[in-house]
């Protein structure tokens, strides 16, 4: 697996695989990685007769406070991951080769309406960060698919509308939650648990299990909700939010049958998200 930090090489060489007719599927991260990424490569591979990944910090969809600093870079270990898993390809551009110009002079993409509310709400500007990314991503690679995985539910959507609003000649795949044996969904932020932290953190996916069993039961969704934000504050997590909103993040209505449960919750200084779809019978 070659890895590369500059766009000139990364292009001359998608150039001949594109010559050679070769599909190309493309997995955006942000490194760390853990099986929940190597779930992406899996299916990319799949997919694609050549499989880019790429690595790269985005410092333009943290905010202000948030974690850009402390998150953790492995790149080493990251390229044996993807080596093992049938990468191709890696690249891992430096940060002054992604925004030449600085963070305040780049052009950025928003996503007007699925960016909004949830994890929205609580980073402003975190999904234009996102757009503006992957968007890049998008013209740098040119992949004919990319694969994101569904634990971030509302950039998936985020994604797909940035996709389908701007003629993206891309299919975007989503990808379902790798979890660990206890529940808890894979994710880089997992590392900042403590041990009573780690303890705790499988109560979210267990209060999403008990709630879609309500819904799906037939339980009032307001009452539901409220159970549940009770739940995650007695097992010591605090909610950012816990909602219930059609699969593509509308609102529930009367007569919607595929529904998701999304939630965000902090556990001391890390923020962990989770969701579960379900079907509500109506
Ligand atoms: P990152 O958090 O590194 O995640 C990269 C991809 O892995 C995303 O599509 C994410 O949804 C997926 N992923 C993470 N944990 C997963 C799990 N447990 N199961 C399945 N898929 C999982 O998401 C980002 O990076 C960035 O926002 C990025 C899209 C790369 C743009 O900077």
């Amino acid at each position: 697996m070659h890895t590369l930090r500059e766009i000139l090489p990364l292009r001359e060489i998608l150039e001949d695989f594109r010559r050679r007719g070769q599909r190309i599927a493309l997995v955006p991260t942000m490194g760390n990685l853990h099986d929940g990424h190597l779930a992406l490569v899996e299916e990319a591979r799949r997919r694609g007769d050549v499989v880019v990944a790429t690595i790269f910090v985005n410092p333009l969809q943290f905010g202000a406070g948030e974690d850009l600093d402390a998150y953790p870079r492995t790149l080493t270990e990251d390229q044996a991951k993807l080596e093992q898993a049938g990468c191709d390809l890696l690249f891992a551009p430096a940060t002054t080769t992604v925004y030449p110009r600085g963070l305040a002079a780049q052009t950025r993409v928003c996503v007007p309406e699925v960016s909004e509310g949830l994890c929205g709400d609580d980073r402003p500007g975190h999904f234009d960060g996102v757009a503006t990314v992957v968007a890049m991503l998008f013209n740098l690679v040119q992949p004919e698919v990319a694969c994101f995985g569904q634990k971030d539910y509302q950039q998936l959507a985020v994604i797909r509308r940035l996709v389908e609003d701007l003629h993206i000649p891309v299919e975007v795949v989503g990808v379902p939650i790798v979890r660990a044996q206890d529940g808890l969904a894979l994710s880089s932020r997992n590392g900042y648990l403590d041990a009573d932290q780690r303890a705790a953190a499988p109560a979210l996916y267990r209060t999403l299990c008990a709630l879609r069993d309500d819904l799906e039961a037939g339980a009032e969704d307001s009452d539901t909700l409220a159970s549940g934000l009770a739940r995650l504050r007695e097992a010591g997590l605090a909610p950012d939010y816990l909602e219930l909103r059609d699969a593509d993040l509308g609102p529930v209505t009367a007569t919607t049958r595929d529904a998701v449960l999304l939630a965000a919750v902090r556990l001391g200084p890390t923020r962990l998200i989770d969701n579960l779809s379900l079907t509500l019978p109506r």
